[in-house]
């Protein structure tokens, strides 16, 4: 595990851009694994900056997204379908057909899960996955639980992450109960892991990360066992680590 400690949220973002951007450039044909959330927002608009500049072509990139709510109309501005498309499909080259987002209104949920992790493995793989963390530890919509699961599935959201979720909608009555979320080992097979944090309320997760003990009620702590995982902080995400902390790390860096 590599962490990269950044001064701040827009430094972050560049930095995520710039792996993520370098991925594409060294293998134009990447499978990207995309995240939702406040955190990737601003890697997302320096992507679009490098991408109008001419500095990297999406023509050829695949992508499949982490999670999107259960019933939710894609419509709905606080689908996920919506959020890509605003923050960051409308503005590249990706072919459509190359878009990949978990289907929250499939009849047949149980076959739409399975039919999404083989299009995963079908597509040879995720190059680089990029994730954000929820306060309560969880990647994608993976909450704690008492063991990780594997393949994508349905998941009923903590009310920690409803409430987290609430500040995008009219009220918490919105907030969709229920998520199809890819599993940890979905997530966990994917070649290169960037994980992106920002903000105090982070903090504690960050920490429980890197801290030692896996276990699935801090499900980001699977990522310590992945051969291949850049965690992007801002100091406040960070402030919680100790020099002790980085013994179980490869390699601390600090970027301004
Ligand atoms: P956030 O969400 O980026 O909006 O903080 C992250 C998450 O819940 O995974």
């Amino acid at each position: 595990m590599r962490i990269i400690v950044c001064e701040n949220y827009e430094s972050l973002s560049k930095k995520a851009a710039q792996i993520v951007g370098s991925q594409i450039i060294l293998k134009p044909n990447s499978i990207l694994g995309l995240a939702t959330g406040s955190t990737p927002v601003g890697m997302y608009k320096n992507l679009i900056k490098m991408y109008e500049e001419g500095l990297i072509d999406f023509a050829k990139v695949k992508t499949f997204n982490l999670d999107e709510y259960y019933k939710l109309p894609v419509d709905n501005i606080q689908s996920y379908h919506y959020f890509m498309d605003e923050n960051f499909f409308n503005h590249v080259n990706i072919p459509r057909e190359n878009i990949h987002i978990p289907d929250g209104l499939a009849s047949d949920i149980e076959n739409e899960c399975i039919s999404y992790d083989e299009s995963i493995n079908n597509s040879g793989g995720i190059d680089i996955q990029v994730l954000g963390i929820g306060n309560n530890a969880h990647i994608g919509f993976n909450e704690p639980t008492i063991n990780f699961n594997k393949g994508t599935h349905v998941v009923t959201l903590d009310e920690s992450t409803r409430e987290a979720n609430a500040r995008f909608f009219n009220s918490l009555d919105e907030v969709p109960t229920k998520a199809v979320t890819m599993g940890i080992g979905s997530i966990f097979k994917s070649k290169k892991i960037l994980l992106l944090a920002s903000g105090k309320n982070k903090a504690k997760a960050i920490y429980d990360t890197v801290h030692g003990q896996v276990t699935p009620q801090v499900p980001s702590s699977i990522l310590l066992l992945h051969h291949d995982v850049i965690m992007i902080l801002d100091k406040e995400a960070s402030s919680l680590l100790n020099e002790d902390d980085y013994e179980s790390v490869n390699d601390y860096e600090k970027v301004k």
